[in-house]
């Protein structure tokens, strides 16, 4: 049965998915509690990380650069529509997305399972223009051919591989009209992978903590298919019985952002670090690639923003099933 979570307007049918408004954050809240078999240590630990969400930075967070790179593809897509309202996809709650510069006009949609993210980071909605769903990327709730952008930060990494990233690339493709197109940030292991000690050892040369558990979370993964639970970084580093005062004052970095491998305590979430080729083995049944761009900051080449269209027709991967939709 579909829960219906906003104060104001009528329950929609047969969808399971509901707008976010402030007024019915708390309801949505509570059902984000009931059990859900689907993905139960995700919402945990989405739910506990919000508040320190912010703290990020690069390459965690978007930067400027990255931004800009996501502005051109919306810029370079209304040069070729003048006039036309350009309906974007936001994958996630990305602020500094939802607050990029975008061309008039057009309006965006934000998809986020995590109502505790939602509140801490969405910038609000603005009536017609901008507005946040509670729903999963893998059953996007979007009609059929309706968006022209979809857009996406580090979003893929949280799906299982290959199957979540197909269902993702599957549902874009069902939303995206012919001459819309796909922009991801995506975290990338590169073909050589480093040890875990290689990691620890080379642990002065990162900028920032987040630098450091990032290439740690990468080296700690066994394969793309099993990714890597978050819970065991954490067991690897505890391991370590690492001094964090001396930690910091030996390397510069802040101890709260030491102490954001916490989050990562007794959680089951999983994230899945595909090489380039491992990522385009499955985004290219679905989409052309059109360009990359790696942006310029420290492990940016591990960062980069990928630029898609959909493959004309039906795709590559219904016709290898010879299934429709
Ligand atoms: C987009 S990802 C990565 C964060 C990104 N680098 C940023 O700066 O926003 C994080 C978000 O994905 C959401 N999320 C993870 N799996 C999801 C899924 N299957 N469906 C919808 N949202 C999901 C989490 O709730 C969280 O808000």
């Amino acid at each position: 049965m579909p829960v219906y979570l906003g104060s104001t307007q009528r329950a929609p049918r047969r969808r399971p998915y509901s707008r976010v408004d402030y007024a019915g954050l708390e309801r949505i809240g509570q059902t984000d509690r009931r059990p859900r078999n689907d993905m139960p240590d995700t919402m945990s630990y989405w739910n506990s990380f919000a508040e320190s969400f912010r703290a990020l930075g690069p390459p965690l967070r978007p930067s400027r650069e990255d931004i800009r790179s996501m502005e051109e593809a919306a810029s370079a897509w209304a040069a070729g529509h003048p006039g036309q309202r350009l309906h974007a996809l936001l994958l996630g709650v990305t602020p500094e997305i939802a607050g990029m510069r975008w061309p008039e006009p057009s309006s965006l949609m934000a998809v986020d399972s995590s109502v505790a993210m939602a509140k801490a980071l969405w910038p609000g909605n603005i009536p017609g223009r901008r507005w946040l769903v509670c729903g999963d990327w893998r059953g996007l709730p979007r009609e059929e051919r309706s968006c022209d952008m979809v857009v996406g930060d580090g979003s893929i990494n949280c799906l299982r591989y290959p199957d979540g990233y197909r269902a993702l690339a599957a549902g874009v493709h069902r939303v995206l009209r012919d001459d819309g197109f796909l922009v991801l940030r995506c975290y990338l292991r590169p073909e050589l992978q480093e040890s875990p000690e290689d990691v620890m050892e080379r642990m002065g040369e990162f900028p920032s903590f987040h630098h450091f558990k990032f290439c740690l979370l990468m080296a700690m993964q066994p394969d793309v298919h099993e990714g890597i639970a978050v819970h065991r970084v954490h067991q690897f580093w505890a391991s370590r019985k690492v001094e964090e005062e001396a930690l910091a004052a030996r390397t510069g970095w802040e101890r709260p952002s030491i102490r954001t491998i916490e989050f990562y305590r007794g959680t089951n979430t999983v994230h899945t670090f595909p090489t380039l080729g491992e990522l385009r083995a499955v985004l290219l049944e679905f989409f052309d690639e059109i360009s990359l761009t790696k942006p310029s900051y420290p492990l940016g080449e591990r960062c980069p923003t990928l630029v898609l269209k959909p493959l004309p027709g039906k795709c590559r991967y219904r016709n290898q099933r010879g299934g429709s939709r």
